[in-house]
Order: structure tokens, then C-alpha cells, then sequence
């Protein structure tokens, strides 16, 4: 057995790359890169660092599962390998696509307010066109049209939950998916991970010890090993501003759709 050698030493130590035997799948801004990072805590769990994005990403799904599994992390037999890309939730060919790979693969769902979630998005985009000097709109300009909701806005059809949601469950059973609460897991991660370990039938391994509050941050983040370890200035930032009459009539348009929602995972979220 030779300790020596480094990474050629896959071989002796049975480490190899494997196929995700669980995938977050959205939804985006809901807190997939917490939930992930804080899954990679628990021993028995390898996490793909980047989004790989193969099954909504046209050029990516044709190099087939090969290239899939090349993007995998290095893990050792009895290891769960787990990935997460925000943009399967809402791609309609995403969910035949996976049960073809694995009909037994367990989905992570987590979700956040959706009022929420619509302004954490813009703020993304927003963030994304000024640091390349591109033109952008003020929020309420792509959200209101005559003062009402405009149904067409992309963020705000990703906040439809329940419409997303129903194509998963006309090709999966509702127990292969397990739904993170987002504002749990902002408010106090713990809880949150010690239900995904029995959804992913882990033993229990992460503790509330691996958690403190950074009152800097104004988030939790990460204790593993002497480590510690914050999400980067990209995950928790400050919301683009929108009115709270705007708000409120956002609030008002997604009630409809969050209780259809309610009733198809079997419980609620006191969204606004
Ligand atoms: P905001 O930046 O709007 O606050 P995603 O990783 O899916 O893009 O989600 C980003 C969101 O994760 C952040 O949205 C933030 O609220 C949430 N989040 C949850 N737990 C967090 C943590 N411990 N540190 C930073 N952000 C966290």
C-alpha cells in the first residue's frame, strides 16, 4: 500500500468518481449553495464544488454521462456524492432526464418566500449586468406593468412553485423529493440538516456545533476540522429596494399559487 503518491493513488484507496446518488435541484436563490456547502459537513458526503448544470444545458447533456461523472468529486465506496444546479427546477426537460439516469435518486428541493426569493433574483442579475457595465431596468419596471403584476417577468415565474413542482411529480413519486425550508435555514441551519441526513438515510453527524452565528455576516456559517468558513459576499447581500406597495401587491399575487403549492408537498410556509 503506497501512501506516497498523491492523487495516482486512486486506485489503491477505491476512491473514485461516481454518479450523485442526490441532487439539489433549485430552487435558485433559495439557499442551494448553503444547504450544500452545509451538507458537505457530514463525513460520508462528497459535494461537486461548481454547478454543472448537464441536464438543463443543452451542450452539456449531449456529452453524456461520462462527462457527468467526470465532474463529480473523488469519493470512496459507501460515500454519497451530491450536487446542486439551481437551473433544473424550472427546465422542463430536466426531470425525465434524471429518472433516465437514476429512477432512485433522492431530490433536494429547498425553497424560500417567493416574494423573497423574486427580489433576491433581480438582485443577482442586477449585480451581474453592473459589474459588466450593461444597462439595466429599476425592479419595478420589469415587475409592474400599469401598476399591476406582469405575469411574464422571468423571476417572477420562477416563484411559481407549484407550477415547476408538478412536472417533477408527473415523473417522480413525491417521497424521492425533499423539501428544505430556505427561511429555516437562514434562521437556524441545524434542524434543517438533521432532517436531510434521515431523508438521505445518513447518521446523524452534523451537530449544532458546526454552526455559529457571524454577526458581521449576519448569517450562520461554518465550523469543521478548526475551520471556519462563511459563504462568499455574493450570498447574503442587501435586496435591490422595491416599494412596500409593490411589495405588498406581490405578496398578494403569489397567495393563490403558494397555497396550491401547500397542497401539493402536504404542508405550509408562512410566506408572506
Ligand atoms: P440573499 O443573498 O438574497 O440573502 P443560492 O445559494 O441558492 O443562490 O441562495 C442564496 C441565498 O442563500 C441568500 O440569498 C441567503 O439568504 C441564503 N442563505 C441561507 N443560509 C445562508 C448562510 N448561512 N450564509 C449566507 N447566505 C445564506
Amino acid at each position: 500500500y503506497s501512501s506516497s503518491s498523491s492523487s495516482s493513488s486512486s486506485s489503491y484507496n477505491a476512491t473514485q468518481q461516481r454518479l450523485p446518488g442526490a441532487i439539489i435541484i433549485g430552487v435558485r436563490k433559495g439557499g442551494t449553495r448553503a444547504l450544500l456547502e452545509m451538507l458537505n459537513l457530514h463525513p460520508d458526503v462528497e459535494v461537486a464544488k461548481a454547478e454543472v448544470h448537464y441536464f438543463n444545458v443543452e451542450e452539456h447533456f449531449r456529452r453524456g454521462l461520462a462527462w457527468y461523472r467526470a465532474q463529480m468529486p473523488f469519493t470512496l465506496p459507501g460515500q454519497l456524492t451530491v450536487e446542486k444546479t439551481p437551473g433544473y427546477f424550472a427546465a422542463p426537460q430536466v426531470p425525465a432526464r434524471i429518472w433516465d439516469m437514476n429512477p432512485a435518486v433522492r431530490l433536494l428541493l429547498i425553497v424560500r418566500d417567493p416574494a423573497e426569493r423574486l427580489v433576491s433574483d433581480y438582485t443577482q442579475v442586477l449585480h451581474n449586468r453592473l459589474t459588466r457595465h450593461k444597462p439595466y431596468q429599476p425592479l419595478e419596471e420589469l415587475l409592474l406593468r400599469k401598476g399591476h403584476i406582469d405575469p411574464g417577468y422571468k423571476a417572477l415565474q420562477r416563484s411559481l412553485y407549484h407550477q415547476h413542482l408538478a412536472r417533477w411529480l408527473e415523473v417522480f413519486p413525491r417521497e424521492q423529493i425533499h423539501v428544505v425550508d430556505g427561511n429555516a435555514l437562514i434562521r437556524d441551519p441545524f434542524p434543517e440538516l438533521r432532517k436531510a441526513e434521515r431523508f438521505l438515510d445518513l447518521p446523524p453527524r452534523i451537530s449544532p456545533n458546526n454552526f455559529y452565528y457571524n454577526t458581521t455576516k449576519g448569517f450562520y456559517c461554518l465550523l469543521s476540522a478548526g475551520h471556519d468558513k462563511c459563504l462568499d459576499e455574493s450570498k447574503g447581500r442587501p435586496h435591490a429596494p422595491l416599494s412596500t406597495q409593490a411589495f405588498k401587491k406581490l405578496c398578494r399575487y403569489f397567495r393563490k399559487p403558494n397555497k396550491l403549492f401547500f397542497e401539493m408537498v402536504g404542508r405550509s410556509f408562512s410566506w408572506c
